[in-house]
C-alpha cells in the first residue's frame, strides 16, 4: 500500500503506522543523500512556515529553518516571548491567523493539548517540535541514526535510563512498540511512564513483536542492550528546586562505562541533547557548585567515546524534519 501523508499533522508517533514511520525514515535517508551530493530539493518554493517556540532550542529550530530553506520555503520564527500566543490571544485564534498566512506550523511548548488545539484550528499541517509529553521529530532522527549504525530496527533492544516519564521516555516507549523494538525503561518506579500509556504501548507491541519492560535494576535493564539512551534529569519548564531530588534519585541511573560494558559489545550511546557531561555550561557549573557533581546523566568518558553517536544523531534532526515537511506538504 502506498503511503500518502499530504495534509497530515505530525503530533505524536501514536498517530502513525509503522509503514508511515518507515516511509518518513526512507524519505529522510534519500533527502540526506541528495544533500550530500548537492542535489537541490527546493520544490516547495513559494510556501512559508511558522515556527512557534515557547521553549528554547538549538537543534530543532535550526533543523526546521535549514530544512525549510533547502526545500525552498520561507520561515518566520516566533520566540518564547515575542508573540501574543497564550497571553493575549488564544491558541485557536492564533491557529486560524497563522493558518491563513503559512502552509505549515511548527510548535514547541508545554502540554500536548496545546499542539492538538493548534492542529484542530490551523487548517494546515502542524508539526510537534516538543511538548511535555512527546518529542516525535527527535524519534525519526534517532531511528534513522540507529538504522545507519546498526543496520535495522526490528528486534533491537533500546534501554532508556533516567527520567522515563517525560517527553523522551514516553516517545521511546511508543516508538519501540510501533517499530517492533524491545524497550526497557531503567529508572526508579516514580520515573516509569504512566500506566495508561504503558497499556496502550503493550497493546501495540502485541501486534509488532515489540516488548515493554520497566525495571529499577540497572544491570538487568542494560544487559546486552543495542542502544543505551538518556536525557537530562530536569526538563525545560521544570523548576530548579527539583534538582536536589532528581540527582539523589537518578544518579544510580547515570550512563557510565560500567553501563556501556554491560550492554552489547556493538552498543551505541544516544542522547537527544543538550547533555550535562562536563563543566562547560552555566547550569552544569551551578549544579557542580551546589551538589559537587561534574557529570550528570552521562559521564564525559561515555559522551566522548567511540560508542557515542550523538552528533550524527543531531545532524539527522535536519534530514528527518525535512522529510516530515516534505511528506506533509506534498514534495514529489
Ligand atoms: N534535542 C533537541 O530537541 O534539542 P533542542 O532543544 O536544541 O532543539
Ligand atoms: N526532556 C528534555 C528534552 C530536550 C530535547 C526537555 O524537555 O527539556
Amino acid at each position: 500500500m502506498s503511503v500518502n501523508l499530504v495534509g497530515k499533522h505530525f503530533l505524536k508517533l501514536l498517530d502513525y503506522t509503522p509503514e508511515e514511520i518507515t516511509y518518513l525514515i526512507d524519505l529522510a535517508a534519500d533527502l540526506k543523500d541528495k544533500k550530500k551530493k548537492g542535489i537541490l530539493v527546493d520544490q516547495l518554493r513559494g510556501k512559508n512556515i511558522a515556527l512557534i517556540f515557547e521553549k528554547t532550542s538549538t537543534r530543532t529550530r535550526c533543523a526546521f529553518e535549514v530544512a525549510a530553506h533547502d526545500l525552498g520555503m520561507g520561515t518566520t520564527y516566533l520566540d518564547p516571548t515575542g508573540s501574543q500566543i497564550g497571553k493575549k490571544e488564544s491558541i485557536a485564534d492564533t491557529a486560524r491567523i497563522l493558518g491563513g498566512m503559512f502552509e505549515g506550523i511548527e510548535y514547541r511548548g508545554f502540554e500536548q493539548t496545546i499542539v492538538d488545539e493548534l492542529a484542530k484550528y490551523a487548517g494546515v499541517p502542524v508539526w510537534n517540535g516538543l511538548t511535555n509529553e512527546f518529542h516525535p521529530t527527535q524519534m525519526l532522527a534517532d531511528l534513522l541514526t540507529i538504522r545507519e549504525k546498526l543496520g535495522s530496527l526490528k528486534g533491537k533492544k533500546l534501554t532508556y535510563m533516567g527520567d522515563a516519564r517525560y517527553n523522551m521516555g514516553n516517545s521511546w516507549m511508543v516508538t519501540c512498540a510501533k517499530m517492533g523494538m524491545h524497550f526497557t525503561a531503567c529508572a526508579p518506579k516514580a520515573y516509569f511512564p504512566n500506566a495508561e500509556l504503558v497499556a496502550e504501548c503493550d497493546a501495540i507491541a502485541a501486534q509488532t513483536g515489540a516488548t515493554i519492560t520497566l525495571t529499577e535494576d540497572v544491570m538487568a535493564g542494560t544487559k546486552a542492550a543495542d542502544v543505551i539512551y538518556t536525557d537530562v534529569w530536569v526538563s525545560m519548564g521544570e523548576p530548579d528546586e527539583v534538582w536536589a531530588t532528581r540527582i539523589k534519585e537518578l544518579l544510580p541511573y547515570q550512563v557510565n562505562s560500567k553501563v556501556m560494558k554491560n550492554a552489547a559489545e556493538s552498543a551505541i550511546f544516544m542522547h537527544c541533547l543538550p547533555a550535562f557531561h562536563d563543566l562547560k555550561t552555566k547550569i552544569g557549573k551551578e549544579v557542580y557548585e551546589k551538589f559537587g557533581l561534574a557529570e550528570l546523566e552521562v559521564t564525559d568518558e561515555v559522551f566522548e567515546s567511540a560508542q557515542s553517536v550523538v552528533f550524527e544523531e543531531g545532524e539527522n534532526r535536519m534530514h528527518t524534519i525535512k522529510a516530515v515537511m516534505a511528506a506533509t506538504l506534498g514534495y514529489k
